[in-house]
């Protein structure tokens, strides 16, 4: 019996001596495994007397469970000493500063249009859309735009392919379909606003390629300009939050108002930023007119019983104007700095109630 005595203290030994679970396993094998030293043991019984092997297979046998057991503890061992290494090197102190990271903020474009909404809201519109991707009939035809009109080059209208049946569809170029669409499916008196995105073939610093507008459209009985001037300006006095602000119509053509006008606002361009209220030069914001019989009629609307004003006002100029950025190009460049600078907490949704920026 010594020698297992013997052969017991060495597995043992080595067991309490291995260091990691794959000196552990090669423990396990030199002794459990095929031909491993116990299993060498097992072995050996066939040779032996019944009696000699009833004895020795007995103690055999208590020796291998106990190196089991040895090495089925020394395993829990092991991994609850890795895992507490482990747990210990990825602690993280929740009561350090955080490490500085920009945060999201809201694009002054989208804060601007908020603001927008939040004013017009108040006024008594309410919001109406369309699709970016419009057919002819609703951003030309409806509108006026006579087949072949020069008005329709003056676009610069993105188009897609021509369909096989003929039709091509385009980018619209203005919110103004949203007119057509509000009033093809809806009866006077209508007061709506449309913001959106729109597309014109054109890039500079006053001009991007994607821009955005906010369109108002008013039907009713007897509505006339003066309701309209009452409009632009009760609105820009609230978006600059100041009457400090000079504007100017300039008459103007559009197909689908009569008569029809553009305003700019008063604006000094001389130093890196842009000033509002002050200044020599004039920065057009928006174009406006009474809605042309024509259209109300091709919208199913008696122009003799109805009457109606609409406008049509670029976002991103007013955003410009009113948070003094000199360059339209500037929104679009994605540049974090630029940003961060300009950009608006988004907690903060601007309300006609608590104030707007
Ligand atoms: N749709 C015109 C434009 O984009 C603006 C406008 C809208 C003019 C409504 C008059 C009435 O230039």
């Amino acid at each position: 019996m010594t020698d297992l005595t013997t052969l017991e203290a060495d597995v043992l030994a080595q067991v309490a001596a291995a260091g990691d679970l794959a000196a552990l396993d090669a423990v396990r094998v030199s002794a459990l495994g095929k031909t491993g030293s116990i299993s060498g043991l097992l072995k050996t019984l066939g040779a032996m007397s019944p009696d000699e092997r009833k004895e020795r297979g007995a103690a055999i046998n208590v020796l291998r469970d106990r190196v089991q057991t040895a090495l089925n503890d020394k395993k829990a061992a092991l991994e609850t000493a890795a895992l507490d290494a482990r747990l210990a090197s990825e602690t993280l102190d929740l009561t350090l500063p955080a490490p500085h990271r920009r945060r999201g903020s809201v694009h002054p474009t989208m804060q601007t249009m908020d603001e927008m909404i939040a004013i017009f809201a108040e006024m008594g519109f309410a919001v109406a859309e369309g699709p970016d991707i419009e057919d002819d009939f609703h951003n030309f035809t409806a509108l006026n735009f006579p087949p072949k009109h020069p008005a329709r080059e003056m676009h610069d209208t993105f188009f897609f392919n021509t369909k096989e049946d003929g039709e091509r569809m385009l980018l619209r170029t203005h919110t103004s379909p949203v007119q057509v669409r509000t009033m093809v499916s809806q009866k006077p008196p209508i007061r709506i606003i449309a913001p959106g995105r729109t597309y014109r073939v054109d890039n500079d610093a006053t001009h991007t390629p994607v821009f955005h507008q906010v369109e108002g459209l008013v039907i009713d009985k007897g509505i006339h300009m003066g309701h309209l001037k009452w409009t632009l300006e009760t609105f820009l006095a609230r978006f600059f939050e100041t009457d400090a602000v000079t504007t100017q119509f300039r008459p103007h053509h559009f197909p689908f108002t009569e008569p029809s006008a553009e305003m700019d606002v008063q604006c000094d361009r001389s130093g890196g930023e842009i000033k509002i209220g002050q200044g020599t030069s004039w920065l057009e914001i928006l174009g406006c007119g009474m809605v042309h019989p024509n259209v109300l009629r091709a919208c199913g609307i008696d122009p003799d019983e109805y009457q109606g004003f609409a406008f049509g006002m670029g976002v991103d100029r007013l955003g410009m104007l009113k948070y003094g950025m000199p360059d339209l190009r500037d929104m679009w460049a994605s540049d974090s700095r630029w940003l961060s600078h300009y950009g608006f907490s988004a907690f903060a949704a601007p309300n006609a109630a608590s104030g707007l920026s």
